[in-house]
């Protein structure tokens, strides 16, 4: 048994390896080398051809088996055949009785294993349609009755359109995936109609029309009922007149029930029923008369009689009229309400009444007499004769406002020597207004204001301001007595003139800590802005705006600073500017300082005069002695400090006797001036804080110092007390020594060798 098993799965296995198609395939190689797609007997053919598509494939394999092709054959893009098969025959995919339906692009793809490659494209157009052919149910109808049609494309297959036409009409169409079609035909018409049909083939993109089936005739015969409308009176229907209006029908042969009528005049339907129709009215004048219709309608037959009646008007639509044509509020004025045209025949004028709305009674027939109203009123009438009334046109009366007084004023700014514009303005009044501008009672121009949005102005000149006073509106807006206003009130600006800088005190009298007042004068209109200038400075030194015609500068301390021309300008609102003379400020000295400066003049020539008297001594005396004085700059860098050595000779000393070989008196150094202090322009300064203080100092003890000197040295030194804020804390300032035999690097002090300060 294990024997046989063992044999069945040899065999088996043995099958496997020999079949095609299986384990072996895989192992066989191939090559699709081409597929190529060919029609014949050609591309174009006509209707009824056996068309064969061949699909031609060249394959190369290794192998002897025969490989496993799969063909798909596509038209226009989708799918329409596939087939397996082992044959390496070409494939044929057949088209016998060929249709325009069967037009289109074909190609084909074969596929071995998963491989798969794809023919050329070849496009079959197959001409011709098949005749349409057309069949009716019936040959004679009536009218309203039902009727089959059938059109059919013999042989043809796709999407089909088929048409029906009556009388080259088309009547209908239907579309349908099969070759025939079926319509329901209704005739309106009585008579003979000629029916025939044609069908469309879509084949995308295309379609192809057939030709025209053969026509077949159906004879429509008339349905013997007509309607009948009658209406009385038959002539001659004035407004107001009754009519009477019968719709109804006449019937030939049998009577038939779903028959409707229907009554109707214009668009509206006055009555309607099965067999008879009656309507009863007024009637009223419409152009071009009345529009009856009777229409009976019977399943799809419709049948219809008409008559249009003139109806005569009674009287004709009244108007409204105001007279007079324009009135202001409150006024009496007429309305009359009248209808021009009557039917004498019917009716006398004096038949006709006449209402006014609003109501108000009438002071003769159609005649109202009314007070014009306060704002816009309309008004209608109503005219009135047998039952009949007729309406006006609405009449707006629209009143007019009186004109109120109207007021002046200037537009803008009235300046002198310039064009005035003067606007006249009244607060109310119906426009068009008249304005007439008055100049001392004289006309001087007039305008008229007809939109809101428009102003009275009016350009004036004037030579003096005064004049302005005489001006004067005058409105009017109507028959009225025209309204004269008040003169103008206005202010007219005066430009400015004579611009004239002053200074108080007198410039010969503006010394140094005085004060400056700096006035500015002009004449013109207030307000007025003044500026101060001083010539070369391109900003003013102040600005200011007064009601006065007069202003002044004021510096309150005067220093020589302020020595120069100045000037000043001027301008109001008229905006012209005025620039006054220049005046020229020299800032003389203060008293106390010309008074110093004397004082100091006559000290140093006083110590002159005593060096001279010692000069001339001491040299009548001992004449080695030798006696110097000198007076020097303690440091030519230091400006405050000063520093006067009077040194002598121990021997000279001793003796008691000076002889002065060289004096020198040099250099006041220039003080620096405290901020915003006066004194700058001094040539000497003045010096109150230095004092002169003596102070003899003994030999020094020092050894290391001894060497250097020689007897002892009397030295006067200055001790001078520091500025104000100075950086020195000693009550006394930098005091230096300067030894005249030694040297003077060695011989100077230091300050913390000085005695300290006493407070
Ligand atoms: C088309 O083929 C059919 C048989 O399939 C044959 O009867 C017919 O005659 C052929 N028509 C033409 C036009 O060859
Ligand atoms: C009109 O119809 C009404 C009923 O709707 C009837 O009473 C009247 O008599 C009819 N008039 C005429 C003139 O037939
Ligand atoms: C009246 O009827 C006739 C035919 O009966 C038609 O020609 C005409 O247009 C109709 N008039 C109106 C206003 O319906
Ligand atoms: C007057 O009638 C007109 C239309 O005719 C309407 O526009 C207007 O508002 C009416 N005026 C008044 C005051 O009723
Ligand atoms: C009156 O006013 C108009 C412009 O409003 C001006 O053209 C005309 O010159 C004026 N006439 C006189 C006399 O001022
Ligand atoms: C206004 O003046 C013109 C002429 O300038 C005149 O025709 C018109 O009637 C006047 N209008 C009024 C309301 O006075
Ligand atoms: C003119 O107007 C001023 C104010 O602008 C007023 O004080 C003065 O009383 C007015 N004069 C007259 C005559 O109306
Ligand atoms: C101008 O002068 C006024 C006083 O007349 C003073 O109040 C003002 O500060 C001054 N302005 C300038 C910029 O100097």
């Amino acid at each position: 048994m294990g024997l046989l098993l063992l044999l069945a799965s040899t065999t088996l296995l043995l099958a496997s390896y020999l079949h095609p198609g299986s384990v072996t395939n895989a192992q066989q190689v191939f090559t699709i080398k081409d597929v190529s797609l060919s029609i014949e007997p050609s591309a174009d053919v006509s209707r009824g051809t056996n068309v064969t598509v061949r699909c031609r494939a060249s394959v190369s394999s290794s192998g002897q088996e025969a490989l496993s092709r799969e063909y798909t054959v596509y038209k226009d893009g989708s799918e329409v055949y596939t087939k397996t098969t082992s044959s390496s025959d070409d494939f044929l995919y057949l088209l016998p009785d060929a249709r325009v339906s069967n037009s289109g692009k074909y190609k084909c793809k074969i596929n071995i294993e998963g491989r798969q490659r794809t023919s050329n494209a070849e496009k079959l157009a197959v001409e011709g349609l098949s005749k349409p052919v057309l069949h009716l149910n019936k040959g004679v109808v009536t009218e309203g009755e039902e009727l089959t049609a059938r059109c059919t494309a013999p042989g043809e297959t796709g999407s089909i359109f088929f048409y029906f036409y009556d009388k080259g009409e088309e009547i209908q169409d239907k579309q349908v995936n099969s070759n025939q079609a079926e319509a329901v035909l209704h005739f309106r018409s009585v008579g003979i109609h000629r029916i025939h049909c044609t069908y469309t083939v879509f084949v995308r993109p295309d379609s192809y029309k057939s030709e025209e089936s053969s026509s077949a005739a159906v004879s429509v015969k008339e349905l013997n009922i007509t309607p009948v409308l009658e209406i009385s009176p038959q002539h001659q229907i004035f407004e107001g007149d009754h009519l009477n209006i019968f719709c109804s029908v006449r019937v030939a042969q049998r009577s038939t029930d779903s028959m409707l009528l229907y009554l109707s005049e214009g668009t509206s339907l006055l009555s309607s029923g099965s067999n008879k129709v009656n309507h009863s009215m007024v009637a009223l004048a419409k152009a071009p008369g009345l529009m009856f219709e009777c229409r009976m309608e019977m399943g799809n037959v419709v049948k219809i009689a008409n008559r249009t009646v003139p109806v005569t008007e009674l009287f004709s639509a009244p108007t409204l009229t105001m007279s007079p044509a324009e009135v202001f509020q409150r006024e009496p004025m007429k309305l009359t309400c009248n209808s021009e045209r009557f039917a004498s025949e019917r009716i006398q004028r004096n038949e006709l009444t006449y209402t006014l709305h609003p109501l108000e009674n009438p002071m003769d027939t159609g005649v109202f007499s009314v007070k014009a109203p306060l704002r816009d009123f309309n008004y209608t009438c109503a005219a009135r004769a047998k039952g009949i009334e007729k309406h006006s046109e609405t009449l707006t009366v629209r009143p007019r406002v009186p004109v109120s007084i109207p007021k002046i004023s200037v537009y803008g700014k009235a300046i002198l020597g310039k064009p005035i514009q003067i606007l006249c303005q009244s607060d109310s009044g119906s426009l068009p207004i008249n304005y007439t501008l008055f100049r001392e009672y004289m006309p001087e121009n007039t305008t008229s204001v007809r939109l809101p949005i428009q102003e009275a102005l009016f350009t004036v000149s004037i030579s003096r301001p005064e004049e302005i006073k005489k001006f004067m509106c005058e409105a009017s807006n109507g028959r009225r007595q025209p309204l004269l206003g008040p003169r103008l009130n206005a202010t007219v600006i005066v430009p400015l003139s004579h611009a004239r800088l002053s200074a108080v005190p007198n410039l010969q009298e503006i010394l140094e800590d005085g004060h400056l007042n700096l006035i500015c004068r002009v004449e013109g209109t207030p307000p007025v802005t003044f500026k101060w200038y001083r010539v070369g400075d391109s900003k003013p030194l102040n600005t200011t705006t007064t009601d006065e015609l007069h202003k002044d500068y004021m510096v309150p301390i005067v220093t020589k600073e302020h020595s120069g021309r100045y000037y000043c300008e001027a301008f109001n609102h008229a905006r012209n500017l005025v620039r006054s003379n220049e005046v020229n400020v020299e800032v003389r000295m203060a008293v106390w300082k010309k008074a110093l400066i004397g004082g100091i003049c006559l000290l140093i020539v006083s110590v002159l005069a005593v060096a001279v008297v010692l000069y001339f001594k001491s040299k009548r005396g001992k004449r080695e002695a030798a006696a110097e004085l000198s007076v020097k700059p303690s440091s030519p860098k230091s400006d405050d400090s000063l520093t006067v050595s009077l040194t002598h000779d121990t021997e000279v000393y001793n003796a008691a006797t000076v002889r002065v070989d060289r004096a020198s008196v040099s250099v006041w150094s220039e003080r620096k001036p405290d901020a915003g202090n006066d004194e700058e322009s001094s040539v000497v300064s003045n010096e109150p804080d230095v004092e002169y203080t003596e102070v003899v100092h003994p030999r020094s003890a020092d050894p290391a110092r001894a060497p250097l000197r020689k007897g002892t040295d009397t030295v006067y030194s200055e001790l001078q007390n520091s500025p104000h804020g100075a950086a020195d804390h000693h009550d006394y300032g930098s005091v230096e020594y300067t030894e005249l035999n030694g040297d003077p690097e060695i011989s100077r002090l230091h300050p913390q060798d000085l005695p300290e300060p006493v407070d």
